[in-house]
């Protein structure tokens, strides 16, 4: 399970809390109650007419009497029908509406959450948030909220009617029902554990689809969709197991929920003939009892449906608030500076950085990185694998913020910049290159979405990704998860076209061209050269060719930048930068054997 669940009773904040975000359907939802009530009360009314009539006409004979009171209690009944039909009409949309922007808050809030929140939260996890926890609660709104309320007013109400009528009777109905409430509020606690643990498990499972989709070519050809099977049953059980708990514990619920009332009401009936015998209460008045025990068992009945219902809405919005109280460690600045004519001199000072493990401790991986990339200078960085070169970019673009140093645009912080500010200053394109379900056109654009035909054109030459005119549609066609399929070294250049498209002051490429042959590669580097004379570079570099591109290399090695220099000259003078180019070599080689 994930680290993100808690297996201990929470309490109900989190579902006042929803009714914050239920502002707009508060209306709704009062209209709801009102109604449902006036339903109940015509609903109480009844029996009284009932009594009204076995008492009075039906023992005088008077038929015109038994006429009127038939029809009232017909135009009761449908009121009552009409009342629940507006329930519904009152408090559907503004519910739906609730749980409408519930998903683009959560949403939102995605979007905003700092890379390390991603870093540590499974998808699926996300994903069951987003889907099943939202529409949980629209469905308490709609009908848990509006029924819980008028239920338990019903019975409080119909109670006092009882025990008007007759205290002897009432008594006798209350005191047999006590074990029902002991037991209700006994289930409250149990059942809410059994709802968060279903739902956690919901999303892990999520996460295991997911992965298993993105991840299908490698479970096929490793032949392990078998074991992949495997663990989806063995959770998709768990879950299952959950469920049984679960429904075993509302099974009970509902058991007391029916037996209690129905031994009651026997009980009821012997009290009742001695209480009529002793003429303690008329024979109408013995029927309105009934009547009016009877009228209250569906809402006492609907309690154990409804608690469950709570207790499941509880735990959405927990879950939902897991994820949007996370903390937002990457804000913008109070006051934010601006740098008016950006030059684009890229600095790293005394930068520490390490990653938190699950116990608490840090590794560190950045022990003091110290580089500065001047204005226009293209600089490569180079390390063997782990060192932190993916760091280092990430830090550039702020996706972490150093533990201790700092990163500086022209001088300026970062951390004193709106991050809007400097990401129209930095573009980024990264090994794994990313594209989303949209044509070729709004991908490459998408850092740069007033860019012209020429833009687009301009950077798909330089990137080398002419191949797109070919497709079906040209630039217009879909790529990404719902279109067309492209092959890793295809993805990667129009993630480099995008990167370039952006006309960033600062370009900051992780390893972009890795998954190029040595050919293509050639053509991307030559027409980068051209694009790389105005611009600041940063270029994470596994082959010589494109360390040949930077006008400076710098070495990371242990957590630092150990040596900066011209290629030639560190290839010259020294050996630990020999080592790590020729490992790196070896690598390449082994890649290169991989992809053919
Ligand atoms: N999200 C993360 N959580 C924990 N450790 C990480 C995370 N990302 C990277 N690391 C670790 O940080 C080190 C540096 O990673 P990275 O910057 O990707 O190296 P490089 O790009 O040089 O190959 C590696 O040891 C890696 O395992
Ligand atoms: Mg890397």
């Amino acid at each position: 399970m994930s680290e993100n669940s808690s297996s201990q009773p929470i309490g109900f904040k989190p579902l006042l809390r929803v009714f914050g975000y239920a502002r707009p359907a508060h209306f709704g939802i009062a209209l709801g109650i009102f109604v449902m009530l006036v339903s109940a009360v015509l609903g109480l009314v009844i029996p009284q007419v009932l009594g009204w009539l076995i008492d009075g006409p039906l023992q005088t004979g008077e038929v015109v009497q038994v006429w009127i009171s038939s029809a009232i209690v017909l135009v009761l009944g449908v009121l009552q029908a009409i009342m629940l039909w507006l329930r519904r009409r009152f408090v559907l949309e503004p519910a739906t509406k609730v749980e409408a922007n519930l998903k683009f808050d959560l949403y939102s809030d995605l979007v905003d959450l700092p890379v390390s929140f991603h870093d540590k939260w499974p998808s699926g996890q996300l994903l069951s948030r987003a889907q099943g926890d939202t529409s949980t609660i629209r469905r308490w709104l709609m009908f848990g909220v509006v029924l819980l309320v008028t239920n338990v007013i019903t019975i409080i109400v119909g109670f006092v009617i009882l025990f008007v009528m007759s205290w002897v009777l009432g008594l006798v109905m209350l005191v047999f029902s006590l074990p029902l409430w002991l037991f209700t509020y006994r289930f409250e606690g149990k059942y809410e554990v059994y709802a968060r643990r279903s739902q956690d498990q919901e999303g892990d499972l999520a996460t295991r689809v997911e992965e298993s989709v993105h991840g299908i070519r490698v479970l096929k050809a490793f032949g392990r969709g078998g074991d992949a099977l495997k663990a989806f049953t063995k959770e998709a059980e768990g879950l299952r197991d959950t469920e049984i708990i679960k429904a075993k514990t509302v099974g009970w619920l509902w058991f007391w929920l029916i037996v209690v009332p129905s031994a009651s009401f026997g009980v009821v009936l012997l009290f009742g003939a001695w209480v009529v015998a002793t003429e303690q209460i008329t024979l109408g008045g013995l029927v309105t009892f009934f009547a009016t025990a009877t009228a209250l068992r569906w809402p006492i009945e609907s309690i154990g449906f409804l608690l469950s219902l709570t207790a499941d809405a509880n735990t959405a919005s927990t879950r939902i608030h897991d994820v949007t109280d996370a903390e937002k460690t990457i804000s913008d600045p109070e006051n934010p500076l601006t740098i008016s004519e950006p030059k684009g001199a890229l600095e790293f000072r005394d930068v520490h950085f390490g990653f938190k493990n699950s116990d608490g401790s840090t590794t560190e991986i950045l022990k003091g990185v110290d580089l500065s990339v001047n204005a226009g200078e293209t600089v490569a960085l180079v390390g063997i694998t782990g060192s932190g070169k993916t760091l280092v970019t990430a830090l550039a673009a702020r996706f972490y913020d150093p533990d201790s140093g700092t990163v500086l645009l022209d001088g300026v912080d970062i951390r004193n910049l709106t991050q809007e500010e400097l990401h129209t200053n930095i573009a980024m394109a990264f090994e794994e290159a990313t594209l989303f379900s949209a044509s070729v056109q709004d991908n490459v654009l998408m850092g740069y979405p007033e860019g012209t035909k020429e833009d687009l054109d301009k950077a798909l030459q330089i990137a080398q990704a002419t191949f797109v005119y070919s497709l079906p549609e040209g630039v217009d066609t879909e790529i990404g998860e719902q279109g067309l399929s492209l092959s890793g070294g295809q993805r990667q250049r129009l993630a480099l076209a995008r990167a370039v498209a952006a006309r960033p002051k600062i370009l900051v490429l992780d390893d972009p061209l890795s998954a190029l042959d040595v050919h293509t590669e050639a053509l991307v580097e030559n027409a980068m050269r051209e694009v790389l004379k105005g611009t600041t570079a940063l270029i994470v570099a596994h082959r010589p060719s494109t360390v040949q591109m930077a006008d400076r290399v710098a070495l990371l090695d242990g957590g630092k930048i150990i040596a900066t220099g011209k290629h030639s000259d560190l290839l010259a003078t020294n050996a630990r930068y020999r080592f790590v180019l020729s490992s790196l070599e070896a690598e390449n080689e082994r890649k290169e054997v991989e992809n053919d």
